[in-house]
């Protein structure tokens, strides 16, 4: 089985996902505004590609069931019922809501990889249980890391490099990549020191300038649920169990 990583979602059209095995990491912040607003009870999350498709999916559902949620240079949008700091996404506000989804990076890398197979939502956050989902997969996977607007983002590869680590300790028949291999190798000196890494990248640093510290520190824990959002059809919903 092959696995590859994706420094950016530029570097693939839409075709090159089908059929295969996608992981859609944004750790500052998307993937984990998905996962916290699914564990806390949203019935799904639609992810758009803009603001404009976001208002109008939202005219188009009936009553009270929507929440419009994202950023713009990490501010939530005006108008928009929440922002995109995964903090909003309390029970209280989420439960049984289908919220609608637009971000700089996130929902685009989402929406790029729409033909895979199985698409799965990771951040650091819930890693464990994406490895353990991977580790029975039968098509070669790819790790799509969001980036920052068509650019490199540490945080997202040192991620994908955590995800690789781990899962070729459990499959032993798996053939990488050099971009995978490449991530291992900026993974392996970070270990578990992510907060501090996470305040060093480049987005780390705008999110703090701009009073989002709470957010780097809740996206740089390990493991704190086990929930895993997959893609089906233009939503993202939790597998059943998880
Ligand atoms: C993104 O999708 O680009 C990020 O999640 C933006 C952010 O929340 O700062």
């Amino acid at each position: 089985m092959k696995l590859n990583v994706l420094f950016t979602p530029e570097s693939a059209d839409e075709q090159y996902f089908a059929k295969k095995t996608t992981v859609v990491i944004d750790v500052l912040r998307a993937s984990n505004t998905i996962i916290t607003a699914l564990a806390n009870g949203a019935k799904e999350v639609i992810p758009v590609g803009s603001v404009d498709a976001a208002v109008k999916i939202t005219k188009n559902l009936f009553g009270g069931s929507t929440l419009l949620g994202g950023e713009r240079n990490t501010k939530k949008i005006e108008g928009f019922n929440l922002g995109n700091s995964p903090l909003e996404y309390s029970g209280e506000k989420v439960k049984l809501k289908t919220i609608i989804l637009f971000t700089t990076n996130g929902s685009k890398a989402v929406l790029r990889g729409k033909f895979s197979g199985i698409l799965y939502i990771c951040g650091f956050i819930n890693i464990a249980a994406v490895v353990q989902q991977l580790a029975h997969s039968a098509e070669d996977i790819e790790i799509m890391c969001s980036g920052n607007s068509g650019s490199f983002s540490m945080e997202d590869v040192v991620c994908a490099g955590m995800i690789v680590n781990e899962l070729t300790r459990i499959r032993k028949d798996i053939l990488l990549s050099d971009s995978a291999k490449a991530a291992v190798l900026l993974y392996k000196p970070v270990d578990h020191d992510i907060l501090k890494l996470l305040k060093e990248t480049e987005h780390g640093r705008i999110l703090m300038k701009n009073g989002f510290e709470e957010d780097i520190l809740y996206c740089s824990k390990l493991n704190t649920t086990e929930v895993v959002p997959y893609l089906s059809g233009n939503v993202i919903k939790l597998l059943s169990g998880k």
